[in-house]
């Protein structure tokens, strides 16, 4: 598995203002969307190019253009959704698929509720999900995801947990994980420290 921080001085600013309590519900979405659209420069910096023939108003020429269609978005619900907003503004024409995960209050394992998926066989998924906490969740959506045989499988997070990405690491090694930043870890409630608090919470319910 490749893992790499994007350490890049605007996205680390952003970063601060989205740990910052004291940013609400509506700047929060605005910064989780401009972190993303930030981020995928570098998550896409290998993708092949191919040349593409257009007409400029002035002549017509060959220039470089991304396969668009061959990349599909994974968003985790629900704070994957804030994410996707700033990924598809970079790829409008990429496919989106979704996954909701939740924890089952006796057996404390993650079980998969919703899917909702385009073909993946052949494409480059790139999972969305903001907060890679135990790595039980993102586990799991690799394992869905694996069974329609990507090409490619990148996740890209706002945060992760040395926890996390180990438990990744072991469980999908051919994974490339890219993250704004690794925290110091997990408390005793599964929150990354010092972390965002509770993003889901944060970005959709809060004043509730
Ligand atoms: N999910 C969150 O939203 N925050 C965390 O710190 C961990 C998981």
């Amino acid at each position: 598995m490749k893992v790499r921080v994007l350490d890049d001085p605007l996205i680390r600013h952003t970063l601060t203002k989205i740990r910052d309590k004291n940013t609400k519900a509506d700047r929060l979405r605005e910064y989780v969307e401009n972190i993303t659209l930030m981020c995928m420069p570098y998550v896409l910096k290998d993708f092949p190019v191919r040349r593409v023939r257009v007409e400029t108003p002035l002549e017509e020429g060959e220039f470089e253009a991304i396969e668009e269609e061959r990349i599909v978005f994974v968003c985790l619900l629900r704070a994957g959704l804030a994410m996707l907003r700033g990924a598809l503004k970079s790829v409008p024409m990429a496919h989106s698929g979704f996954l909701a995960i939740r924890r089952d209050e006796e057996t404390l394992r993650p079980f998969l509720y919703y899917k909702r998926l385009p073909s993946l066989r052949g494409k480059w998924v790139l999972v969305l999900d903001p907060m890679l906490a135990t790595g039980g969740t993102l586990s799991l959506a690799l394992e869905e995801l694996k069974r329609e045989e990507p090409e490619r499988l990148i996740s890209l997070h706002i945060v992760a947990s040395p926890e996390g990405i180990e438990r990744v690491l072991r469980d999908h090694g051919e994974l490339e994980l890219y993250t704004v930043s690794i925290d110091r870890g997990l408390n005793e409630r599964g929150y990354i420290v010092p972390g965002v608090g509770d993003m889901g919470d944060r970005l959709f319910t809060e004043g509730l």
